[in-house]
């Protein structure tokens, strides 16, 4: 199987939750943020997993963006490319797909809803609905536990493929 994990995220948090995805998901899954993936290196996937914050109670947009102050610490990164954007290029294909987002657990909203359904309009069909991690502030951390639930879940995802 091949399996893509792709993920936005400013602080770090995302990027954790992924890897832990993958780790679950097994040693031959790879995990890419979207400064580093092309659209078509997810193509000819057999599974896309795809991950961003929720911003403004949905997938992070170019006006989310540009609201948001350099600097502080931790420091955003500003440069890594909206998760929308490498989505809207995507490439038709025909695997399946898992969505997930970072969020504050009271927040209404998704970002992971709006991922699925641009993974499913481009062929990739979902393999499960899409799930919540739950951070504790703007920057993180992650709330505890959360890293050995995304780990659980990309070996779910696994078993459900199989
Ligand atoms: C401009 C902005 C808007 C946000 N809006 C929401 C929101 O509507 N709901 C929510 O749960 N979290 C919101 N957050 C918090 C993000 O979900 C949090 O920063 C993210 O999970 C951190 O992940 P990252 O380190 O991968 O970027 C917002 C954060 C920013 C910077």
């Amino acid at each position: 199987m091949k399996a893509v994990v792709v993920y936005e995220s400013l602080w770090g948090n995302t990027a954790a939750v992924a890897r832990a995805i993958a780790e679950g998901l097994g040693p031959d899954a790879r995990v890419l943020s979207t400064a580093e993936i092309r659209p078509d290196e997810a193509t000819d996937a057999d599974l896309i997993v795809a991950g961003a914050p929720v911003q403004g109670f949905t997938l992070p947009s170019e006006r989310m963006r540009a609201g948001i102050r350099p600097g502080g610490h931790p420091a955003p990164d500003l440069a890594i490319p909206l998760l929308r954007s490498w989505l809207g290029a995507l490439p038709a294909g025909h695997g399946r797909s898992a969505a997930f987002d970072t969020k504050f657990r009271w927040s209404p909203g998704s970002a992971a809803s709006v991922i699925s359904n641009h993974l499913e309009m481009a062929g990739f069909a979902p393999t499960t609905k899409p799930e919540h991690f739950l951070v504790t502030g703007q920057t993180g951390p992650l709330r505890n536990g959360e890293l050995e639930r995304a780990r659980r879940w990309g070996a779910e995802l696994r078993r459900s493929f199989a």
